[in-house]
């Protein structure tokens, strides 16, 4: 058993992964997170209260932070952090690089120093876009000795996190890891994200929306395989040690959006191009040969099209969730051509 402080545990991928800890651990978590406009209180209801405590509150708050920390040192079970909490779409880094820069970097900074201060663990999640992207027709893929080459701000801010945790690796000695996955999606996924807004659109009665010629190139992979990555990396990775999280699912945005239209019956290229996003990165792709075979980590969802028709049911199953938050970002997209 041990008990972990879950940053961002109100997100996306931080609330499917405090599931995933409390259906296959007996891990105690306490999640912090802010609740900006991507968090979900109902992605956390019914959750066992012997079993999680949530605390709203900020992941700059040097005060808070120290002292979430501090409840996890020095106990009888090993304490961790796992720091999810970020600014994470792209298209709003475009819009106020503001948030990206305060939270993914001093957010983390603020992290480290109570890591530091309290001796105790941190795994610190981070993505594939710190890369930069890939030639279409490049072969090669991202490893963990890739340089980094980020392009929008928020990858940049992403990698700019990811240099302080390496620096405080070596510095001061922190006991920490990383990791770098790519593309996720499956329940709870915000509807500004591609697959959720394309899948909602066309519950709506919309239309589905692909930036410029839909070649860039994601890999994707089950917010589901991802939990299960990081929690291998808690058992069993090395401090210090990078690991690179995907699971082979290369597609282009055409293929997605095809492949979207093809499960909700409708016509494959029953779709509008749309204006492109500035600097759209082309191609991501992870070699996690190292995760597998250092960590013994495989992928469930090895079919994107049997998660991808998960997705759509469940989005079908949940429209009370999304439908009050998808006017307003249909609207801001709409003021941008897309
Ligand atoms: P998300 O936007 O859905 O969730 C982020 C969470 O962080 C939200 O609950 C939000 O309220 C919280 N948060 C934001 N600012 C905060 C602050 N200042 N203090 C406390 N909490 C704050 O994001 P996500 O898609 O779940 O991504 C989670 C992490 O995984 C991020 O670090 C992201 O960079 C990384 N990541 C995401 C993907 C992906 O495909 N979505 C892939 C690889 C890595
Ligand atoms: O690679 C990991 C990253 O994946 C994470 O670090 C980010 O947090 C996460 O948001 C995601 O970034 P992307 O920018 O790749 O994801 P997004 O869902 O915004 O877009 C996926 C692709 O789809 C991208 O090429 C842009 C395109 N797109 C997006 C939207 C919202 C469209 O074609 N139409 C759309 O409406």
């Amino acid at each position: 058993m041990r008990r972990l402080l879950v940053t961002g545990g109100a997100g996306f991928i931080g609330a499917n992964f405090v599931h995933h800890v409390l259906e296959h651990t007996e891990d105690e978590v306490v999640v912090l997170d802010s609740f900006t406009y991507a968090a979900s209180r109902r992605a956390l209801e019914g959750l066992p209260a012997g079993r999680v405590r949530v605390e709203e509150g900020d992941v700059r708050d040097e005060g808070l932070v120290d002292g979430l920390v501090g409840e996890l040192a020095g106990g009888d079970e090993p304490g961790a952090v796992v720091h999810f909490a970020a600014e994470s779409h792209n298209d709003n880094s475009l819009r106020d690089p503001s948030p990206f820069v305060t939270t993914n970097i001093m957010g983390t900074f603020t992290v480290l120093e109570a890591v530091r201060r309290h001796g105790v663990r941190l795994h610190h999640i981070s993505t594939d876009e710190v890369y930069g992207d890939l030639e279409l027709e490049d072969p090669g893929r991202f490893t963990e000795d890739t340089a980094y080459r980020p392009s929008s701000p928020y990858s940049a801010s992403k990698a700019g996190a990811d240099h302080l945790v390496r620096a405080w690796v070596r510095s001061f000695g922190v006991e920490a890891t990383l990791s770098n996955c790519s593309n996720n999606y499956g329940p709870w996924q915000h509807v500004e994200k591609f697959i959720p807004r394309q899948i909602t659109n066309l519950l709506d009665g919309g239309r589905v929306k692909l930036y410029g010629s839909g070649n860039n190139v994601r890999d994707w992979i089950h917010v589901d395989d991802h939990s299960s990555a990081v929690l291998r990396i808690l058992d069993r990775g090395a401090a210090g040690e990078t690991y690179l999280v995907g699971a082979d699912g290369e597609r282009s945005n055409l293929e997605v959006v095809r492949a979207i239209l093809r499960l909700m019956g409708r016509d494959p290229d029953d779709f509008d191009h749309v204006a492109d996003r500035a600097g759209h990165d082309l191609r991501y792709a992870i070699d996690s040969t190292r995760s597998r075979t250092e960590l013994g980590w495989v992928p469930r969802f090895t079919s994107f099209e049997e998660g991808l028709a998960r997705t759509v049911e469940w989005y079908a199953a949940h429209a009370d969730w999304w439908r009050p938050k998808k006017a307003a970002i249909e609207a801001a997209y709409a003021a941008k051509g897309q």
